[in-house]
């Protein structure tokens, strides 16, 4: 066991970086020196956490700076004499400490279109191929951390962004949905007009942050925008948007 000094963010609002020594033990993550605080000399420190294995999303703060999941950063990870500051996420409004309000995500994930099959189909009459199931996938393995909205400089910096800007995570899901072989909904005009996909300049932030390496810029947001390119110049749809038949 060693005394580390970690400087953790306290207040709402206009909140402060508050300083303690505390003890962390060989093999603990920042989460359980979080909780060791509490127990011995902050109880009324603010922190969600649930299931303290990377799997939940709820722990998402940002640690010396960088968006992380405090159960998955190991204090290994930091020199004995370093000091581990630990503040929450930026983009969105803090409740109270560690703790923000995130609902700004569930309400861009309420405003997508949900999956829309051909209505002459039962669900046993899906077929799929095998690559189409991998990417599917690749986006399920999302936990809805949102560190990767919290990193994207579209809405960190800018709140007046965040109307018009479903930010990668729910990109992503629009991006899924699009590529689903039994969705019939085109949803390539919304992604750019509804949901700002022309904000993102392809940064990939939320890709390096992402702890479950979903590649969100390359197998997500690029593929989305060639589709949106592929329909806006179109001569077909152009025609007949002139023509009002399409
Ligand atoms: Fe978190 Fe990755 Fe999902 Fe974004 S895509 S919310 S970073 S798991
Ligand atoms: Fe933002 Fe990711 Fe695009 S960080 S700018 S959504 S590549
Ligand atoms: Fe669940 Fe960290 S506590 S992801």
């Amino acid at each position: 066991m060693s005394e580390r000094v970690f400087r953790v963010w306290r207040g709402s609002g206009e909140g402060e970086l508050a300083e303690y020594r505390v003890e962390a033990n060989e093999g603990e993550v920042v989460l359980d020196v979080l909780h060791r605080l509490q127990a011995t000399q902050t109880p009324d420190l603010a922190v969600r956490w649930n299931c303290k294995a990377g799997k939940c999303g709820s722990c998402s703060v940002e640690i010396n700076g960088r968006p992380k999941l405090s159960c998955m950063t190991r204090m290994s990870v930091f020199d004995e004499d370093e000091t581990v500051t630990v503040t929450p996420m930026r983009t969105f409004p803090v409740i109270r400490d560690l703790v923000c309000d995130v609902s700004y995500n569930y309400q861009k994930a309420r405003e997508i279109p949900s999956f829309t099959p051909d209505p002459e189909k039962s669900p046993g009459d899906f077929r799929m191929w095998q690559e189409d199931v991998q990417r599917q996938q690749e986006f399920r393995k999302c936990i809805e951390c949102f560190l990767c909205n919290n990193v994207c400089h579209v809405i960190r910096d800018h709140e007046e962004n965040k109307e018009h800007f479903s930010g990668p995570r729910y990109l992503m899901r629009v991006a899924e949905l699009e590529m689903h072989p039994e969705d019939t909904a085109d949803r390539r005009l919304i992604a750019q007009d509804e949901f700002g996909l022309g904000y993102c300049n392809i940064t990939k932030c939320c890709t390096d942050v992402c702890p479950e390496n979903i590649h969100i810029t390359d197998n997500a947001l690029i593929p989305l925008k060639e589709r949106v390119a592929d329909r806006k110049y179109d001569p077909l749809v152009w025609l007949g948007s002139k023509i009002g038949v399409r």
